[in-house]
């Protein structure tokens, strides 16, 4: 490992708390949060006094749900447990986790569940000696987030007499701006807002994290982040997965709102923020909704110009065949849903205008690849024009969110030789050969920090609102103009023509997927 400065020897555990995980049968509780709270046990980040109550329709023992997690446990360290998957299970840590967990079944709609609850809790936080705190994690589909809220309310669990209560609710929160408006002023009607940590996992992610400390920890980039040395920024999230076993969620869904206003617009706030005056929750969260509310609103006719849908026919994805979305089980075969979009917007302000960003995000692509694209304008003066040189490359900083995780710095260079000729090279920085990256899932940071109560990775109610209102002109002008813009690609391309007309009209190209 390379001379690194690793400063987080000094985080700290978690404050003791109960959490009680609502719809802890399904697929999130072992394939995100268990692991999740494994890695933080082995990290010592969990407090000793800390137990996990689960809760679902499902019918089975303490005993039997311990088990189905011990079998999930062993499998994500195997397939999916990072970079020390060879050491195999830290034994000691999961026995010490799968002690502390508890399972009792119950219809999250009906009342007796959360006198069950209420009972379980009083029990386990006595014996505990947590003072009451505890987390209640929504692992349910969204329909259910209100009627769950006001559930516990009425049981009296979010009251924080004693001990702080704490609510973690899933993505998608709502499908439009003015379900998302609705669900918030629901939710709040009973919980106060920082009792509500709304998840997006790619805050989780350490590289995005790092968008704020590269930008705002560094001397050099923040003289060159404006409309004055930018010329556009490129925000790409490649999958290669289709729609895999979620086609009723996603016919419901598509790209654009399973995507763009969370995951893609916290690259995009990241990246076009003004500095908060402070590293706090609130002072971060505010400088992100400005970029929202700074977003140049879209007519419908500019909404469509600017905007372009796809979706996959068969094709070949890392060399295995892929089928259409159409032929996907459970999707219509005459859908319209898009499995790829791309944005053009733009930011009324000061730093931005003129910049234009460009979004996009596919499934089926030809890699996994999120990556952002800082391109910078062309030197002012070229004056090697008497030489070969026709025409400068851009310099571009190329931040690399995942699966590599890292930066780039894109240049000229003179190739070595009596002509005076400038070829592009790259500075490369990768994470992994500097830092030792504890094993992570993201979900680690995210309810580390809701323990801690520090919300700011987390989703403010106006945040919400503000991303729904954005593309609420394009989730219009789509719904009226059904075959607009919907453009086939094969599975395992870059996507449709028509998103890379959506450049070159501008002058621009796509960054290749990489
Ligand atoms: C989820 C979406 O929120 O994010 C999925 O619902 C998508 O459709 C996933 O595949 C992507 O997350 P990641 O961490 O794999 O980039």
């Amino acid at each position: 490992m390379n001379e690194a400065r690793i400063e987080d020897e000094s985080s700290q555990p978690s404050p003791p708390c109960v959490m009680v995980v609502l719809g802890a049968a399904g697929d999130l509780t072992k394939r995100l949060l268990i692991p999740a709270l494994y890695n933080l046990m082995r990290s010592k980040l969990i407090n000793e006094r800390f137990a996990l109550i689960g809760v679902a329709r499902n019918q089975m023992s303490t005993e039997e749900f311990r088990q189905g997690l011990t079998e999930a446990i062993q499998d994500f360290v195997t397939h999916r447990g990072g970079h020390d998957e060879d050491a195999g299970l830290d034994q000691t840590a999961w026995a010490t986790l799968r002690e502390r967990i508890e399972y009792f079944q119950g219809e999250l709609t009906e009342a007796a569940t959360y006198e069950e609850l209420r009972r379980r809790l009083i029990g386990t936080s006595t014996t505990l000696g947590c003072g009451g705190n505890c987390l209640f994690y929504l692992a349910v589909d969204a329909s259910l987030f209100s009627p769950i809220i006001h559930r516990l309310a009425h049981a009296g669990l979010v009251k924080q007499t004693e001990g702080w209560r704490r609510v973690i609710v899933e993505k998608p929160f709502g499908t439009d701006f003015e379900s998302a408006k609705r669900l918030n002023a629901d939710i709040l009607s009973v919980l106060e807002e920082n009792q509500i940590y709304r998840i997006d996992h790619y805050l989780g992610k350490e590289t995005v994290q790092n968008v704020m400390v590269l930008r705002f920890g560094n001397g050099i980039f923040e003289s060159l982040w404006n409309r004055d040395h930018i010329d556009n920024i490129q925000i790409t999230v490649a999958e290669t997965v289709g729609v895999e076993r979620r086609a009723s969620f996603y016919e419901k869904t598509g790209a654009l709102r399973d995507m763009v206003p969370n995951h893609l617009f916290q690259l995009l706030t990241l990246i076009a923020m003004e500095p908060p005056n402070t590293f706090e929750a609130n002072a971060v969260r505010s400088e992100k909704v400005k970029v929202l509310d700074a977003v140049h609103p879209y007519s419908a006719a500019d909404a469509l110009k600017n905007s372009v849908r796809g979706q996959y026919l068969a094709g070949t994805v890392g060399g295995k065949p892929v089928r259409g979305y159409r032929h996907e089980p459970d999707v219509a075969p005459d859908s319209n849903i898009e499995t790829y979009v791309a944005l053009k917007v733009t930011i009324d302000n000061w730093r931005w205008a003129g910049v234009p960003f460009y979004l996009r995000t596919g499934k089926s692509l030809p890699r996994r690849s999120s990556q952002i694209v800082v391109q910078f304008k062309h030197a002012p003066y070229v004056m090697f024009r008497e030489t070969p040189v026709e025409r400068l490359t851009a310099n571009r900083l190329i931040l690399h969110i995942q699966p590599n995780e890292g930066v780039s710095l894109q240049f000229g260079a003179k190739v070595p030789g009596p002509m005076v000729r400038v070829g592009e090279v790259r500075m490369d920085f990768h994470y992994k050969d500097y830092f030792d990256a504890k094993p992570s899932t993201g979900y680690e940071t995210l309810i580390y920090d809701c323990m801690l109560g520090d919300a700011t990775l987390f989703q403010r109610a106006d945040s919400v609102e503000s991303a729904w209102r954005v593309v609420q002109p394009i989730i219009d002008s789509w719904a009226a103009e059904p075959n607009a813009n919907v453009a086939p690609y094969e599975a395992g391309t870059a996507g449709p023509t028509l998103a890379d007309e959506l450049l070159e009209r501008d002058g621009w190209h796509w960054f290749p997927v990489v």
